[in-house]
């Protein structure tokens, strides 16, 4: 057969190219372990560790998303600083010896606000995101070809020497074909010709994509994808997403995935001829700032994966998959060679052996009973099995690994105290209106039409007149009052007494208050404030969800029935007062007289200042005492904190071998989702640093601790 494929091995100018067996690296077919490493997840002064850490894990590439969103905050600003220093985090993976694999999306999904978008582009006139629509594919275009110049003018891909082998277009695309209408196929067609038509010299891969048109590679995403097979015979065999856990999110069980199981995953994967397998994650890290997407995606973005949130070994994890990968490697000259021959060593065994013309032999035993192991006979040899197990045999003698058997030492690790903090609090003010934050409309209105998404929070307030004959005056049967939400959290006032605060849940984001509230004769104000949780980042047309108080609002048990206050004139204040006066840096701190810590107040800022504990151990704030709100160290948001949200419901990542089912919580059900926030050390100076906590909820502060995490 013959392809037109600026990738398949024949040319020999491309550096990195592809055929039916492997990515083909200058001439060479290599199997590729792969790990994602987000880079605004962490700070750049965490990334040579974590790269090392990834290293000596045994893995030859990072793999990461680019966070348009991040990076154009507004249309045509561009920012590449900080933790968002995409050319300084690929130059620090070459200077390590490793390779990227580079996720241009823009669409990245990734639990990460709007799945990467930028809020801006939702508002450009005409726009359809992911699909067949001019001026979505023109910002598409646009960005993407921003981060390919810019990889091409700092020399980056693999033909300049740089570390760049592999890129990424789209992300997922092909579940969400068949609500993307008459476009969404051309609009496949359009991306793929697009990237490719940037001549980057490395192949692009389109993830989840049955239909990715050549030279494109699809690949799979999974807890399993031994079943997979790439659409063209001469295409590789590749997993760009071997979930390692999975993400946490406020109100859920915090995910667990037994290296056993992904170990015997990857095993299999190589086993049946798979060559490149990415962990997402390899570091999750953490959703600083409102980077979260959602909504109710948790701050920690930790994943389980085999290094921790903050930047420590996650053992045996971390260790097994390391011994894992060595043994995957001493067979890598005989997986390359060729298909395996595959043979029936039992019911549910079966041995792959590979040969390479110069003699070398591999071979893989599994067994895929996930009860009980078995012995097996091989080449006149006997083989134990355990269940649910591949053994790895490098050069078809001897077993040097068993995927469920773990040598790796299992870390313990510690959250040890050093420290409280010495409060001053300023309450938000929920009386008046900041005159430039503030308008009046009829009717109720979208919350991020009106935020731009640059707050989390909108102020409602209505008057409501009640007239001195009222019925329920006299007979003291109090008003029932109905406000409906699209999300994704809200705090109802009555006269400036609060009635509660609601929210929705993670998968169900819509939130409704119905209660009595006293009303009085004359005028009345019912305020609202509605919090959303970050956006959305993944379904079909996520983009259109609304957010904010949509209505009905209505009021009951009036004389004239019921009233529906939906219509009426509404105040709308964007954001807090304190956001406004960026009480949460050094100077805006100074702009508000703080009092005492008068504690467990709802919507108060707190702070209080502290020196960086001696030793360079990762810190966290313990925030058990608290119940929602944002946390800033020296004018840096460090994310939302949401303990009071207790993990119930269903686990999303519960039992295993085979099927990652949904079932009821069964570990640490009725404890917060997240109680430790991380504090990067770099963001640190040794003494004076501010710490700023807006509560929502009327938690106590002086429960909160600084902590080290130590692993012992
Ligand atoms: C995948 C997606 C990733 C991430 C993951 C779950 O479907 O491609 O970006 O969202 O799911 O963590």
């Amino acid at each position: 057969m013959v392809v037109s494929s600026p990738w398949l091995s024949s040319p020999v100018d491309a550096s990195v190219s592809y055929d039916h067996k492997a990515i083909i690296v200058n001439g060479q077919r290599r199997i590729l372990i792969s790990g994602s490493i987000h880079y605004p997840r962490s700070t750049p002064e965490m990334w040579p560790d974590l790269i090392q850490k990834a290293k000596d894990g045994g893995l030859d590439v990072i793999q990461t998303y680019v966070f348009w969103n991040g990076h154009e905050p507004s249309p045509g600003q561009y920012y590449f600083g900080g933790n968002y220093d995409l050319v300084r985090f690929i130059k620090l993976v070459k200077q390590a010896g490793l390779y990227v694999h580079l996720r241009i999306g823009p669409y990245v999904c990734a639990e990460w606000n709007f799945g990467g978008f930028p809020v801006w582009l939702k508002y450009v006139p005409g726009i359809n995101f992911r699909t067949d629509n001019e001026p979505f594919k023109a910002a598409m275009a646009k960005f993407t070809e921003k981060i390919v110049a810019m990889m091409k003018s700092e020399g980056l891909f693999e033909s300049q020497g740089g570390p760049i082998i592999l890129s990424q277009i789209e992300n997922e695309y092909g579940p969400m074909e068949n609500f993307g209408g008459a476009g969404a196929k051309n609009y496949v067609n359009w991306a793929a010709q697009m990237a490719v038509g940037l001549n980057t010299s490395v192949p692009w891969v389109m993830c989840k994509q049955d239909d990715a048109p050549d030279p494109v590679i699809n690949a799979c995403n999974g807890f399993y994808c031994d079943y997979f097979s790439p659409n063209k015979p001469y295409k590789p065999t590749m997993w760009t997403e071997a979930w390692s856990g999975w993400f946490s999110a406020f109100g859920a069980p915090v995910p667990h995935r037994p290296v056993e199981d992904l170990a015997f995953a990857v095993a299999r994967f190589i086993q049946k001829g798979g060559s490149f397998v990415n962990y997402y994650m390899y570091h999750g890290g953490t959703n600083f700032g409102r980077t979260a997407g959602g909504p109710f995606i948790a701050t920690t973005y930790d994943y389980d994966a085999p290094i921790d949130e903050y930047g420590l070994l996650r053992q045996p994890k971390w260790g097994h998959l390391r011994d894992l990968h060595k043994a995957i490697k001493s067979c890598e000259p005989a997986l390359v060679s060729g298909d395996p021959t595959v043979t029936d060593v039992g019911k549910y065994q079966k041995a792959y052996v590979y040969r390479s013309k110069s003699g070398a032999c591999a071979a893989f035993l599994s067994n895929f009973n996930p009860r009980s192991s078995a012995i097996v006979t091989f080449n006149g040899m006997e083989y134990q099995i355990p269940a649910w197990s591949v053994s790895i045999l490098p050069d078809c003698k001897t077993a040097v690994f068993n995927t469920a058997k773990v040598g790796a030492p299992t870390s313990q690790i510690n959250m040890i105290r050093v420290g409280g903090f010495s409060w001053e609090s300023f309450g938000e003010d929920t009386h008046s209106l900041l005159r430039d934050k503030s308008f009046s409309k009829d009717g109720l209105v979208e919350q991020i039409s009106m935020t731009r998404d640059r707050t989390d929070y909108l102020w409602y307030t209505t008057d409501v007149n009640i007239d001195s004959n009222e019925q329920f005056l006299k007979n003291g049967r109090d008003p029932l009052l109905t406000v409906t939400s699209a999300g994704h959290s809200m705090h109802v006032f009555v006269n400036g007494e609060r009635a509660g605060n609601f929210y929705g849940r993670f998968g169900s984001p819509k939130v409704r208050f119905t209660g009595n509230v006293k009303l009085r004769a004359g005028s009345n104000k019912i305020s609202i404030l509605s919090v959303a949780v970050g956006l959305p980042n993944i379904g079909p047309h996520f983009d259109t969800w609304n957010a904010g108080v949509l209505g009905p609002v209505t009021l009951e048990g009036l004389n004239e029935g019921k009233r529906n206050l939906s219509s009426q004139k509404w105040i709308y204040q964007i954001g807090l007062r304190g956001e406004s006066l960026s009480i949460y840096t050094l100077s805006g701190s100074s702009s508000v007289k703080w009092g005492g810590a008068s504690t467990r107040q709802p919507l108060t800022w707190y702070k209080a200042f502290f020196n960086a504990p001696a030793g360079n151990e990762p810190l966290a704030l313990d925030m058990s005492s608290m119940g929602k709100g944002q946390i800033w160290i020296n004018g840096q948001s460090i994310g939302r904190h949401w303990p009071a949200y207790k993990a119930n419901g269903v686990c999303d990542l519960c039992d295993y071998k085979g099927t990652y089912r949904k079932m009821k919580c069964q570990t640490d059900c009725g404890e917060p989702s997240q109680k430790w926030y991380h504090v990067p050390r770099d963001w640190l100076n040794p003494t004076g640093n501010l710490l700023v906590v807006f509560e929502e909820w009327g938690g106590d502060p002086t429960g909160i601790s600084l902590v080290k995490r130590v692993a012992l």
